[in-house]
């Protein structure tokens, strides 16, 4: 996979990309990204990347010319292009995963007030919002994109199972973890997790599992596979 983000402001990225998991795999070449500084290809005399907008208002939009341009001579015709904004479709696990399975991406971090709309037609057909917030500029949403399609790259987490067993996959929260000390001020670790018997731990760290969403996350239940058994436990909570 190679991801190619769109920036004024590659230092913001290059920072956050060079640390913890997503730093090794990048330097282990399990992925790639490709910082392109849009402000290098703005034809404008004094390197300007925006301009006031036409029928006035507050803030600066970004001019077309250098994004078009940065786009276009990166562009290997093989990317799918997003462009981050609140107005795009909200992103969840299931599009994470749909965006691991692309071979390229290309990213447009805005800035400003907005991008001037032709940029986006003709170069950025799809949009992508990280939450119904707003923030200064796309970067910190482009690394969000980044670090959650990275971490279901092959090779990018430790063991192969780490994906798998976890909140959104199972379509559930995750069950309640512990390690050393098995007492900490006065807190014991859950007998169950010390005995060894493997059966019986799947079995508490699911009704955990279906316990939590319940309590925090009912919405989610609809969605989630569930055998007969977990329907029983679940009625069991009603009552
Ligand atoms: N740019 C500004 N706010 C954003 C958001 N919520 N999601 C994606 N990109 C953004």
């Amino acid at each position: 996979m190679k991801i190619k983000v769109l920036t004024i402001f590659p230092e913001m990225l290059k920072a956050a990309l060079s640390e913890s998991i997503v730093g090794r795999a990048l330097e282990a070449g399990r992925f790639e990204v490709e910082l392109i500084d849009i402000r290098a290809y703005s034809e404008n005399k004094h390197k300007n990347t925006d301009d006031y907008p036409f029928g006035g208002g507050a803030g600066m939009v970004m001019l077309p010319q250098p994004i078009v341009d940065a786009c276009e001579k990166n562009a290997s015709g093989r990317e799918r292009r997003i462009y981050l904004s609140p107005r795009g479709r909200t992103l969840t696990q299931r599009i994470v995963e749909e965006l691991a399975r692309e071979e390229e991406l290309m990213l447009l971090c805005g800035r400003y007030e907005g991008v001037d709309e032709r940029a986006l037609e003709l170069c950025f057909p799809e949009e992508l919002s990280i939450g119904d917030y707003v923030l200064t500029g796309g970067e910190l949403a482009a690394l969000v994109v980044i670090d959650a399609v990275a971490r279901l790259l092959p090779g990018v987490l430790g063991s192969n199972d780490s994906a798998e067993d976890e909140s959104f996959t199972t379509g559930l929260l995750e069950y309640p973890q512990y390690t050393r000390p098995r007492e900490f001020r006065g807190r014991e670790v859950p007998e169950v997790l010390l005995n060894g018997n493997h059966a019986l731990i799947a079995r508490w760290r699911r009704e955990q599992a279906l316990k939590l969403t319940h309590r925090k996350r009912p919405d989610l239940l609809k969605g989630a596979p569930l055998d007969k058994k977990d329907r029983a436990f679940l009625d069991s909570l009603e009552s």
